[in-house]
């Protein structure tokens, strides 16, 4: 039998095609070099295609991604696009329909690449956020009343339910046993939010008595702020809610190294999973070959080990080291000594 999967592919809006080209042309040399193979079936979805047919997202399309062994995203969001229209329409349907109820953001110093946190380096910074990724805030519970009045009001609900937190709290336990360090703190607001993070924080207890190799910790959200600026190296992996997370991992982003280099995963542990980097479309430099493709390349070696292939999915992180340490001059765009596909090139070349 033959091992083969098959990656259904949104490129997307922007610079999201040129950076797919080149997380496509690093994982198909992975896969060659390790001896399995990856068919790539590439989906039109994006603010291109809404705004030429008034489609978002076509269930048909929903349809195709389901049945992909993985899902692979470059960016979306189109300037002549409303806010949130793409947002909902496309990232928050699929987390919703394909229950991908982790968000996996590694935040991970890499050696070359500098942080703005002064004294610090890559022994300092190498955490996981594992942030619950079809709850909370982001349900859209709530409405208006007497909407465009002077008594207007508004009301948006956090929604947490028990079987939610706790896939997400069992997937952080077994994440964080699997690590060196094996500490896994909860980061919440129990002093005020004390319906939403009574549950939360019971839950957490409950389960981490199945798990005594397990050192665990609770941090208020406000704090793990300072504390990811100022201590970093107290994290290990890190546990939150949907809005709490959206908010701690641009911060780690931008303490690993910004959006050149951060990326993420939408997992569904027993189904479908979709990797993309962290960054948007960055509209303004489109089409110029001069987008950092580093960060789609890195969300390529997650969904390596999404597919089971881990092997693989280092082999690609080490090779992005090595671009790191001796090829790039810098991450922003326009500026790394090289071109998007050059990088791409040298990514692969160092596979091994
Ligand atoms: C993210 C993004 C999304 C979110 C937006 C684009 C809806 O910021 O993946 O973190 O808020 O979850
Ligand atoms: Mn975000």
């Amino acid at each position: 039998m033959s091992d083969s999967y098959s990656i259904a592919v949104i490129p997307g809006d922007g610079t999201g095609p040129e950076v797919i080209r080149e997380g496509r042309k690093v994982l198909q040399a992975a896969a060659a070099l390790y001896g399995f193979s990856l068919e790539f079936n590439e989906v039109d979805v994006g603010g291109e295609r809404y705004l030429k047919t008034g489609e978002i997202l076509p269930d048909s399309v929903v349809r195709e991604l389901s049945g992909a062994h993985a899902i692979y995203l470059g960016a979306i969001g189109h300037p002549e696009v409303a806010p949130g229209i793409l947002e909902k329409g496309i990232l928050l349907r699929l987390r919703f329909e394909l229950d991908l109820y982790v968000n996996l953001r590694p935040v991970k110093l890499y050696p070359g690449v500098d942080t703005p946190l002064k004294g610090k380096g890559p022994e300092h910074i190498d955490f996981v956020v594992l942030r619950e990724n079809t709850e909370g805030f982001y349900v859209g519970s709530g409405g208006f009343f007497k909407k465009g009045t002077p008594d207007e009001m508004a009301i948006q609900e956090s929604i947490n339910t028990r079987k939610g937190i706790e896939r997400l709290l069992r997937y952080a336990f077994e994440t964080t046993r699997a690590r060196k360090r094996k500490k896994l703190t909860l980061c919440g607001k129990n002093n005020v939010l004390t319906y939403a993070w009574d549950l939360w924080t019971r839950a957490f207890n409950e389960i981490a008595a199945e798990y005594p190799d397990v050192t665990t910790d609770y941090a208020h959200v406000d704090a793990i702020c300072m504390w990811m600026v100022k201590n970093p190296e107290w994290f290990d992996v890190i546990a939150t809610d949907n809005m709490f997370g959206d908010i701690i991992t641009d911060l780690g982003a931008m303490i690993q190294g910004g959006m050149g280099i951060a990326a993420g995963g939408n997992i569904n542990p027993s189904g479908v999973s979709m990797f993309e980097p962290i960054g948007g479309s960055a509209p303004k430099y489109t089409g110029k070959n001069v987008i950092n493709p580093l960060a789609c390349i890195l969300a390529g070696s997650l969904l390596l080990s999404g597919i089971g292939k881990p092997e693989a999915a280092k082999s690609v992180e080490d090779a992005v080291i090595k671009v790191l340490q001796t090829d790039v001059t810098s991450l922003d765009a326009g500026r790394m000594g090289h071109s998007t596909s050059e990088v791409g090139d040298l990514v692969a070349g160092y596979l091994r």
